[in-house]
């Protein structure tokens, strides 16, 4: 409860997408503790209630709550709009919002394919195109991406849409990374290996709707730390990369797994 325990992102204004739950809430819960000005943005109203619960925890908060959708370029560009206007610039973009559906390649509709293109590409492609002018009014900015281990380093079966569509987030990255160097904006994306949000607790019931809970044990079994994320340590990365204290980090990759991409092989060692 209370205080800003450090104000490493003090008098910086953050934007975050897919703020309602899971690994958003998470980043929103850490920039508040680090004394960020927060606009958090979601499909879902339920965000009100989880900046209310945020601001319970850190009451000198400054939050506001859209409800938006990413895929729509509108909407994103009047999130970010309203986020200026209520703070006076935007300095981090947490470009977190991301959709996930297994099935089989061969039963993939192109329905469910253009749903993660439309939520999971270009929802990012708008959010930036959305703050980057702000940020290039006010001489700089932070953006972080969601992209994923899963499509640019391992994928399991059932995951082409959500592989290709996290895959091509680190493409994006690197693109304006190098784009946008030289006037101060940095990119960089994370790839996080698993975290217990409620993304996963539905990929856990697509794989073994009989036993979705051994199907979250087996992901733990196969981490070298033996545990998922939880939401705030991948808050924690997205603050260091939208802080200053991450000021000559461009164009990054950012591994966050517990050793999961590690393993060469599941026999072979001395443990
Ligand atoms: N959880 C993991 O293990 C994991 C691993 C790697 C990458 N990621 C990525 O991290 C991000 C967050 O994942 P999560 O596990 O918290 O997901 P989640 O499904 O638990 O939460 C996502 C949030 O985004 C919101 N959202 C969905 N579509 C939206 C849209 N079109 N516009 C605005 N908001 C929208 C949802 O309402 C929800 O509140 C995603 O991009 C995901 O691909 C997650």
């Amino acid at each position: 409860m209370g205080q800003h325990i450090q104000g490493k992102l003090e008098g910086k204004t953050a934007i975050i997408t897919g703020a309602a739950a899971g690994l958003g809430e998470g980043i929103a819960e850490v920039y508040a503790k680090y004394g960020a000005n927060i606009c958090m943005v979601d499909l879902s109203p339920d965000v009100e209630h989880t900046a209310a619960r945020i601001r319970g925890l850190h009451p000198d908060a400054r939050i506001i709550t859209i409800t938006a959708n990413v895929a729509d370029k509108a909407q994103m560009i009047d999130a970010a709009k309203r986020t200026a206007d209520t703070f006076g610039t935007i300095d981090i973009a947490c470009c977190n919002a991301g959709v996930c559906r297994l099935a089989p390649f061969e039963d993939m509709t192109d329905e469910m394919r253009d749903f993660h293109i439309d939520v999971n590409i270009k929802g990012v492609w708008n959010s930036c195109q959305a703050v980057i002018p702000y940020m290039l009014a006010n001489g700089g900015g932070s953006i972080v991406i969601a992209s994923s281990v899963t499509g640019d380093i391992v994928a399991d079966a059932g995951e082409a849409a959500y592989a290709m569509t996290k895959a091509a987030l680190v493409g994006l990255t690197k693109c304006l990374a190098v784009e946008y160097a030289d006037r101060h904006i940095r990119v960089n994306c994370s790839q996080l290996g698993y975290a217990r949000t409620p993304m996963v607790e539905k990929m856990a019931i697509e794989s073994n709707p009989a036993d979705p809970e051994s199907a979250i044990r087996d992901i733990a079994a196969g981490v070298p730390m033996k545990r998922l994320a939880k939401p705030t340590e991948v808050g924690e990365l997205f603050a260091f990369l939208g802080s200053d204290e991450s000021s000559y980090i461009t164009g990054a990759q950012m591994v966050i797994d517990g050793g999961s991409t590690l393993p060469e092989t599941m026999s072979i060692g001395t443990n």
